[in-house]
């Protein structure tokens, strides 16, 4: 099932916002998304997530540095006939030793941000942490404030850019891992693997227009825009 929207030209004239476009709604979706790649739309207006991320850096975010990661990724794997001729996004994350650094950079990007723009919502459609996911938080991190406090710790301790993610284990389990630049734990580089469920964009370009330097206090309102819904659905995927 695709959440299907239809955004109304931007004042900005970013293209981005003038077009239909589909964003995944499982993480089945997003994996086997074939090449070429296309920008996925927002789920929500550009400044839906305002004040805790304005409209700004979202229209910038998505229609620019996003677009960007998908133009190059495209570029990469389609025009150069890179090593090899993986079909799905997934695929090429699964195989990034076979490929050329933009390529891991450009498919990380894509993947990262395309997951992204999911886990968001906002504020007021506030939505719950299902009690399945609940009980695991309580089991990995002894409650809801002790799980935010780590994932606060990690988006604190990840030097320059990168991303901190709750991830679920093969066996179920969940665990805070970051990664840099624009990789993620389902690459086969990365040291620990797990399927992510939440994650947070801690580039500078995530935050610094309106907070400029305070990237706690952006990590901080990130809490008023999670989409618990999303983060419990991924949870429960096979
Ligand atoms: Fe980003």
């Amino acid at each position: 099932m695709f959440l299907k929207l239809v955004f109304a030209l931007s004042m900005t004239g970013l293209a981005a916002f003038s077009a239909e476009a589909t964003s995944a709604a499982t993480m089945k979706e997003l994996n086997s998304s074939k090449m070429p790649f296309t920008l996925p739309a927002l789920p929500y207006a550009p400044d839906a997530l305002a004040p805790s991320i304005e409209q700004i850096t979202m229209e910038v975010h998505h229609g620019k540095h996003h677009k960007a990661y998908i133009d190059k990724l495209n570029a990469e794997v389609l025009e150069k006939k890179t090593e090899k001729n993986f079909e799905t996004l997934v695929s090429i994350l699964k195989n990034t030793k076979q490929f050329s650094a933009a390529v891991r950079n450009n498919a990380g990007g894509h993947w990262n941000h395309s997951f992204f723009w999911t886990i968001m919502a906002p504020e007021s459609q506030k939505s719950k942490v299902s009690p399945q996911l609940q009980r695991q938080i309580d089991a990995a991190f002894g409650s809801m404030d002790g799980f935010k406090e780590k994932f606060e710790a990690g988006a604190r301790d990840v030097f320059g850019s990168g991303w901190v993610w709750l991830v679920k284990t093969s066996d179920g389990k969940l665990k805070i891992l970051t990664t840099a630049n624009q990789d993620n734990p389902l690459m086969d580089i990365s040291p620990e693997a797990g399927t992510p469920i939440l994650g947070l964009d801690v580039w500078e370009h995530a935050y610094y227009l309106n907070y400029q330097n305070r990237r706690a206090d952006y990590v901080k309102n990130f809490w008023k825009i999670v989409n618990w819904k999303q983060v419990s659905s991924y949870y429960q995927e096979k």
